[in-house]
């Protein structure tokens, strides 16, 4: 099983409108998505999974639909914060959280909060989120702390870099799944992907469900992770006798 699994929910939009429906109607669907894929990673022993919810470049989006998604952000983590709490899940925001509406970034602190000493999953939810603008943070953190005389410049490695992104303290994700077919990467987890196998399906995000993660799962397991090496000896033999 992968520690950390990474998902792109794309294709609510489509979703709906192959359904006749307004596209709202797809991102509500997608929430069912998203819930039953959290229960089963955490049910199948997935240490985190990491969900991208709304990205930088989502505001471009027709103003009623930024704000529906907005609302039923706040409305989605008011109904499950105390099951979640209830389940050990320790949810984070990870994004620009400041630009967000007050009373969703209210309820942020309070999930966050109530969830923080929890044994479970980790699930990160990047609402607002955009990899360039998380490695240019970073970037400034580091920055400044050697302008503050805490750091050298010398010493800044792939470590201290890490630490200063969004996830940092969790290990990188070891599958990305992209749901709806598209073959991009849309400015997600640009650091932390770097060696993330990549399994997209043409599978529309509200029906992301238990077999389509299944497939996934499996596909991933047949996969011979290198590392810039060389096939380890014997790893076919290995994958039979398993
Ligand atoms: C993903 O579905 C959800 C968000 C980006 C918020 P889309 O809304 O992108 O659905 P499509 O790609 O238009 O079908
Ligand atoms: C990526 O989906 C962002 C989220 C799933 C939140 P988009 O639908 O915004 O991506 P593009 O525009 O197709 O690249
Ligand atoms: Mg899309």
């Amino acid at each position: 099983m992968p520690a950390h699994v990474a998902v792109i929910m794309d294709g609510n939009g489509r979703w709906a409108q192959a359904k006749g429906l307004p596209r709202m109607m797809g991102h509500r669907a997608g929430v069912e998505a998203l819930k039953t894929t959290l229960r089963l990673c955490s049910d199948w022993g997935i240490g985190a999974l990491t969900a991208y919810a709304f990205s930088t470049e989502n505001w471009s989006r027709p103003g009623d639909e930024v704000n529906f998604l907005m609302t039923l952000f706040e409305k989605v983590l008011q109904k499950e914060l105390d099951s979640l709490e209830k389940e050990q899940v320790v949810i984070r925001f990870l994004g620009d959280l400041k630009a967000l509406p007050s009373r969703l970034q209210d309820l942020i602190n309070e999930a966050t909060k109530r969830t923080s000493t929890n044994n479970g999953i980790h699930f990160n939810v990047c609402t607002n989120y955009g990899g360039r603008h998380e490695l240019v943070m970073a970037a400034k953190k580091l920055a400044e702390k050697c302008e503050r005389g805490d750091m050298k410049a010398d010493l800044i490695d792939e470590n201290a870099f890490a630490s200063e992104l969004l996830t940092a303290g969790e290990v990188d994700p070891d599958l990305l799944i992209r749901t709806s077919g598209e073959r991009r990467i849309s400015n997600f987890l640009l650091w932390q992907l770097a060696y993330a196998e990549i399994y997209v399906t043409d599978v529309l995000w509200p029906d992301f469900d238990e077999a389509a993660l299944t497939r996934a799962l499996l596909d991933y397991q047949s996969r011979c992770r290198r590392f810039g090496g060389l096939k380890p000896r014997g790893t076919s033999e290995q994958l039979e006798s398993d």
